[in-house]
């Protein structure tokens, strides 16, 4: 059975910051109750021009890079967002397309905060599974769409972001170890967006209502986070035979200071072990595990060889954990220029949506 390594990381975030001052200016908040109830002090925002995709694409041409694959070699790509591009098509699509990833199936995944361990542990098995070998695993969003800023309960929380991770297959052991995925719709109603889909569509009164932004029961979700994550953690490593003395590194869902804070207690594990950068990005969703951890990886905190734990909840409700044997890329047979593939992929879309522009022409006037 071949490994699922993670040989390839990206991430992008917008330029625009957003300091905790800032927010103080939209509603009645301060700095202070900010940092002291979340630990976040500012969180990036995406201008007009960015989106789910183009963000999305930025992280994964980074991912492609490093991984030294070229995007025509991925058989799948699984974009999970809490913010996606539409109902339908999925964002993995736009994405295919951007890069040129001409032989891959493409599809997103939702589980809310908890997509990007889902989807991790989706594209490992169907590597695991022997039928698939190069895998792109994508968490991009743009929550500052459907925040209300008017809203001081949820606006303080979320900012925009993109991560990104190839996964390949390797007879080498280490990569993906283990994994646990958890849900409790019963706990639907405490995180949602309620309006835009088939159960609530879009109407001058939900607008009106302000239904298409995130709701949320903070304290309840709160509650429910420090409740499940530190079990989660332990879950995974026991899979696998291991304790929390052989993580070298966990990297939680960044969503608040104190909820890591709470998980650290309860799994008796100090602090310094938790990869934390909640306080420069607030709550960016299924893109926070792949942010934190590159940064520590940047920051040669994450090694080769270390063994880290991802850890997240969400909606839904959902709550997963993840054991990773870290590797990095896989030995090079030749260097692969990524970005060029980028230009042709925008070059072929333009002749395919040309093509069937034409098509379609001809074939009206011959009816
Ligand atoms: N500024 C100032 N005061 C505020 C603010 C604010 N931004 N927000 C709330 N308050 C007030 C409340 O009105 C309340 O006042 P009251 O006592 O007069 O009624 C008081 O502060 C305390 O409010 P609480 O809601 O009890 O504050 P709490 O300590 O629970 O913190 C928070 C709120 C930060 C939202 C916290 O509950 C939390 O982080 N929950 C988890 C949220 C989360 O992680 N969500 C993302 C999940 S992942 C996903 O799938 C998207």
């Amino acid at each position: 059975m071949p490994f699922a390594h993670i040989t390839g990381w990206g991430m992008y975030v917008p330029e625009p910051v957003l300091t905790n001052d800032d927010i103080s200016k939209l509603v009645e908040t301060s700095d202070e109750w900010i940092r002291e109830r979340t630990g976040i002090r500012e969180r990036h925002i995406a201008r007009e021009t960015d989106f789910p995709s183009t963000m999305g694409v930025e992280a994964a041409m980074k991912a492609l890079k490093i991984a030294n694959l070229a995007p025509t070699e991925l058989d799948l790509i699984i974009c999970t967002s809490s913010s996606p591009e539409y109902i339908f098509p999925a964002t993995a699509c736009i994405i295919q397309d951007q890069i040129g990833a001409t032989k891959a199936g493409a599809f997103d995944l939702q589980a809310a905060c908890t997509g990007f361990v889902y989807a991790l542990n989706m594209g490992a098995q169907a590597i695991r599974s022997g039928s698939m070998k190069n895998v792109l695993v994508v968490g991009t969003e743009v929550l500052s769409r459907f925040v209300n800023w008017k809203d001081r309960n949820t606006c303080i929380l979320f900012g925009d972001g993109a991560g990104a991770f190839v996964l390949q297959a390797s007879d080498q052991p280490g990569g993906v170890m283990s994994a646990v995925m958890h849900s409790d719709g019963s706990g639907a109603d405490s995180l949602s967006v309620p309006a835009g889909g088939a159960h609530c569509p879009a109407t001058e009164a939900t607008i009106r209502e302000g239904k298409h932004f995130i709701q949320m029961d903070g304290k309840e979700v709160f509650r429910f986070a420090t409740r499940v994550m530190g079990k989660a953690v332990t879950e995974a490593l026991e899979k696998i035979n291991l304790t929390t003395g052989d993580a070298q590194w966990i990297v939680p869902h960044q969503a608040n200071y104190r909820i890591i804070e709470t998980a650290a207690r309860h799994l008796k594990m100090p602090l310094d072990k938790f990869v934390i950068n909640v306080e420069r990005y607030g709550n960016t969703s299924t893109a926070s595990i792949p942010i934190a951890t590159i940064e520590a990886v940047n920051k040669a905190q994450i090694k080769p060889k270390d063994k880290v734990v991802f850890v997240a909840f969400g909606g839904g409700l959902t709550w997963g954990a993840m054991v990773v044997e870290w590797t990095g890329p896989l030995p090079a047979k030749k260097h692969v220029r990524v970005e060029p593939y980028r230009l042709l992929a925008r070059l072929r879309s333009f002749i395919r949506r040309a093509l069937r522009f034409i098509e379609g022409f001809l074939s009206r006037k011959e009816l």
